[in-house]
């Protein structure tokens, strides 16, 4: 197909053709829900938001589009409801897109031609968007243009065709995979981290509220603890919790509820689930506690490693149950307590690189 003839069609139904509205992504619906659509009503990640405000203001007083932002981080921690938010502030459509669905650069084009003045186009794992894709979009990110090649062989010429000014928000779970040129162009670049157990608590009780859920502070204390630092975990959690006090008691939450819930789901006290314990207990048992490489891990547990470096391994590194070293991965001493496993005594000493029982124990 040639290029031309997609010019002026409006993007593809899959979740494109949504300007104005933000319809889940698919398998999100509960997400949406519970997702807040002002910057006021997220909580926590207050040092991004002020660089936001700031970046908001400024731009709504010089009436032009924001700069370009990157937000990078572990699933479930605010990328989207970002997304969703800022076009909500400047009161601007939005347009989203995934980096795997743009497998060519006529895929993007329709959402480029499309952009209203000052819009805003998402492209949710932008780290997984094709080389091809990527530089097409350098020009639109810079000087808003776009070269369309009409025709081919020798009658083939280039369109040079004008974009409204617009900005690219750009998420992904791995900053480390974006090329040098498409990070630098992005003017903002924000991590967002993993979230308190107060700042949990309070997105839980707020979500309480939206589902007509009666649930005491220590009962939402305790789904924060067991929601490994994330707030989509912390829904999905809080969902559960009450479909079992529906079922099984009278719909009111309390400690006893959330702790039965969470025992019959194999959720642990630190918020740890069966694929994350797996992970361990494959590192110690079958991989003598490390150090391994992810290839090793991934294999020996048959789960795709991108889904063990995005989705495992940042909340097990954040908590010191294992450390990464320039060999690979080892549990440490919290680890093996943690299971209710005795530590070797001569684990691993001979790895200089980092200290393995960050913990001290
Ligand atoms: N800062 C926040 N405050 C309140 N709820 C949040 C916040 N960040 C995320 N959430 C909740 O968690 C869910 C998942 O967040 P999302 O933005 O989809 O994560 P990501 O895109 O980073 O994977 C949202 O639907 C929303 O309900
Ligand atoms: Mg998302």
């Amino acid at each position: 197909m040639g290029r031309e003839s997609i010019i002026g069609t409006p993007p593809p139904d899959d979740g494109g053709n949504n300007s104005g509205g933000t319809p889940p992504p698919p398998g999100d619906e509960n997400d949406s829900a519970l997702r807040p659509t002002r910057i006021a009503d997220m909580v926590g990640q207050r040092e991004v938001i002020a660089v936001l405000e700031i970046a908001i203001d400024a731009a709504r007083k010089r009436d032009e589009p924001l700069g370009h932002i990157l937000f990078d981080g572990p699933p479930g921690l605010g990328k989207t409801t970002f997304a969703t938010c800022i076009p909500h502030e400047m009161g601007v459509p939005v347009q989203m897109a995934s980096g795997p669905a743009l497998k060519a650069p006529k895929d993007i084009i329709p959402y480029l031609t499309n952009l209203e003045d000052r819009s805003v186009l998402f492209v949710d794992e932008i780290h997984r968007m094709p080389k091809a894709v990527e530089e097409y979009l350098y020009t639109a990110m810079e000087d808003f243009r776009i070269d369309i090649v009409l025709g081919e062989g020798v009658s083939a010429r280039t369109l040079n065709l004008q974009l409204k000014p617009f900005t690219l928000i750009g998420a992904t779970t791995r900053a480390g995979m974006l090329s040098g040129p498409l990070r630098d162009r992005f003017q903002i670049r924000e991590h967002l981290g993993f979230y308190t157990f107060g700042e949990l608590t309070k997105i839980v009780e707020v979500n309480s509220g939206k589902l007509g859920v009666e649930i005491d502070r220590q009962a939402a204390t305790e789904i924060a603890r067991r929601s490994r630092g994330t707030p989509r975990v912390a829904n999905n959690r809080l969902l559960w919790v009450r479909d079992y006090a529906m079922s099984k008691s009278d719909g009111k939450v309390d400690m006893d509820v959330v702790i039965k819930a969470m025992e019959m789901t194999g959720i642990d006290p630190l918020g740890l689930d069966r694929q994350d314990r797996r992970y361990l207990q494959t590192l110690i048992g079958v991989l003598q506690g490390g150090p391994a490489g992810i290839e090793s891990i991934a294999h020996t547990m048959n789960v795709p490693s991108d889904t063990l470096e995005d989705e495992v391994e940042p909340f097990l590194l954040r908590m010191e149950l294992i450390v990464r070293t320039s060999r690979g991965r080892c549990v440490t001493a919290k680890a093996y307590q943690h299971l209710s496993m005795k530590p070797p005594k001569n684990a691993h000493e001979g790895d200089q690189d980092l200290p393995l029982f960050p913990d001290g124990n």
